[in-house]
């Protein structure tokens, strides 16, 4: 990332807004799916509830970065479990999906978003059993960590954006789904969506803009670590 070392950046910022933008997008997904889509269920006879899991569990999955001022080794098992758990909700967000088309039949994996989707929730899945390996269990020798954490952070950064990428093209085909059925196409509900869009792709540039800028001095004093501190 030469060109980030030369902007002296400094990560906090970004990550300030960037939490900002979670917490608006996660009160915004909740309000829509619970206050103008009817409510969230797991098992229901109306199946436009199990869909409404699938958009919360998806974004919840998006929100999980680093960024936390503890120890490296603590900072480590966070990231690892944070995104652990990203993977997990985003598989059981694909498979709220699914479940809705199964049970509505509805055929399944016919959209671009579909695609994208299912390609980036392998592709983290793939970036999370790689970074266990290499850098957790059993871990790989310290050169190869080293050489392999430049790839591992821009894989990271590839898979992160892949997924707003498909949560953007969800937004977009449910509010054209919803308005072919007759919803106002200026309506608060329209409105409501597409600014959620909107407020996903900004949280994806400051994620990135905070993951390839330094820590500042305060919250990483000394960069004693031999794989770390690669940008
Ligand atoms: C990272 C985020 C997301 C991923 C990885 C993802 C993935 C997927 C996948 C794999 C399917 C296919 C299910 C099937 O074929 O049975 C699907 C369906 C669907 N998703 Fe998402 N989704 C994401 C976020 C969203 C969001 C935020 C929305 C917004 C409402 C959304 C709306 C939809 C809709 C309308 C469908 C059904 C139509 C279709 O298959 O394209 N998705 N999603
Ligand atoms: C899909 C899951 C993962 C993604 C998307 C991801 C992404 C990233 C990114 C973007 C960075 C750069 C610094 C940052 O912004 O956090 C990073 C650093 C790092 N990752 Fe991962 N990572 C994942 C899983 C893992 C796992 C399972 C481990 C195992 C311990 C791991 C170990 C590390 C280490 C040691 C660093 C460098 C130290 C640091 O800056 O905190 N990652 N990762």
């Amino acid at each position: 990332m030469g060109i980030v070392s030369r902007l002296s950046l400094s990560a906090r910022p970004f990550t300030y807004v960037a939490h900002v933008l979670a917490l608006a997008v996660a009160v915004m997904v909740l309000v829509w799916c619970i206050h103008f889509r009817g409510g969230l269920a797991f098992e229901s006879t109306d199946k436009s509830l199990i869909f409404n899991t699938h958009p919360v569990l998806m974004l919840i999955a998006i929100m999980s970065y680093k960024a936390l001022p503890f120890a490296k080794n603590v900072k480590k098992v966070i990231h690892l479990v944070l995104h652990g758990l990203a993977l997990l909700f985003g598989i059981f967000g694909i498979y709220a999906a699914f479940k809705f088309h199964n049970e509505s039949g509805f055929p399944n994996l016919y959209s671009f978003h579909s695609w994208v989707g299912l390609g980036t929730i392998c592709f983290y899945g793939l970036q999370w059993i790689f970074g266990f390996a290499c850098f957790f269990f059993p871990g790989a020798e310290p050169n190869f960590r080293r050489s392999s954490l430049p790839w591992h952070v821009l894989t990271g950064i590839m898979a992160y954006l892949l997924a707003i990428l498909a949560a953007m093209l969800g937004f977009l085909e449910k509010l054209t789904f919803l308005e072919d059925a007759g919803l106002e196409k200026y309506g608060t509900e329209a409105f409501l969506v597409n600014f959620m869009s909107m407020v996903v792709l900004f949280l994806g540039i400051f994620v990135c803009l905070s993951s390839i800028s330094p820590p500042s001095d305060a919250d990483e004093p000394h960069h004693e670590h031999d794989y770390t501190q690669i940008m």
